[in-house]
């Protein structure tokens, strides 16, 4: 494996634009391979077997494009597969799950809520995660089905998005909590409406940023880091409508690129 190669990331859609905006801004020369698997999206609701399977092929498309690491930019699919993923493939993965640690840590009420699709919050990975913290702290978790569908539409800003946000979060905050964590790549797209919606005196936790860190540490310790002093490029692919895709992207990532279909 070449430490030239690309870095791959995926996830269901647009959530894992989220980490990969901030692996684009801590490693400028890297290229990027960004996989929306938006015809099957969204996972939050499928089986085990389902998510594992996609996770699979999306893998497969990137080793195609002779990717050197993959990041899992999806909690679902990190809780359900990366086990199965590392098992599979060599090359290095990088995964997400929902920042508990960090919020356990903040947390001054004793009450942590945690946002996340419903198969992330039936994991036993996100279960062991939410055992592990300390005996005087609560978790308070909130699965969001329409919250993912919420952001696929672009529906993203407050007037459109804070009904269904506080649909969610009221009955977290109705409990104490005064930490929140977005647990699912997705809702960093509505961190806004999420931080409006809760106001001042709540903190909200996402994972983003450390994930990117992780994964420069990672190609780091791999080897792997680019010696390119140019740009790196980004090469986005989905397998749902890419007129659509195009609209996200042009939305949130912030400089033209060109889609293709996988
Ligand atoms: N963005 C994903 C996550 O972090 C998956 C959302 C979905 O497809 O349901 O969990």
């Amino acid at each position: 494996m070449t430490y030239r190669a690309p870095i791959g990331i995926f996830d269901s859609g647009i959530g894992g634009l989220s980490i990969a905006s901030k692996v684009r801004a801590l490693l400028p020369g890297e290229d990027i391979v960004y996989v929306a698997d938006s015809g099957h999206a969204p996972y939050g609701d499928r089986s085990d077997q389902y998510i594992l399977e996609r996770s699979f092929a999306v893998t497969d498309f990137l080793i195609s494009r002779n990717v050197k690491a993959v990041v899992v930019a999806c909690n679902t699919a990190t809780t359900t597969s990366i086990a199965a993923l590392r098992a599979r493939y060599a090359v290095p993965f990088i995964g997400v799950e929902p920042g508990i640690k960090p919020a356990v840590l903040n947390s001054r009420s004793g009450v942590v809520g945690v946002l996340a699709t419903a198969k992330t919050l039936v994991t036993d990975s996100f279960t062991a995660l939410a055992n592990a913290v300390a005996a005087n702290v609560r978790i308070e978790i909130m699965p969001c089905p329409e919250l993912v569908l919420q952001i696929e539409a672009l529906k993203l800003d407050h007037h459109e998005a804070a009904g269904l946000v506080k649909k969610y979060l009221q009955p977290l905050l109705e409990q104490g909590a005064d930490t929140i964590v977005l647990g699912c790549t997705h809702y960093a797209h509505l961190a806004h409406v999420i931080a409006g919606v809760a106001g001042p005196n709540v903190s909200i936790v996402s994972t983003e940023t450390a994930v990117a860190n992780e994964v420069r540490r990672r190609l780091e310790r791999e080897g792997l880091v680019t010696n390119k002093v140019q740009a790196g490029f980004d090469e986005f692919w989905s397998n749902g409508s890419l007129e659509h895709f195009q609209r996200q992207l042009d939305r949130l990532w912030g400089r033209p690129v060109t889609v293709g279909q996988f």
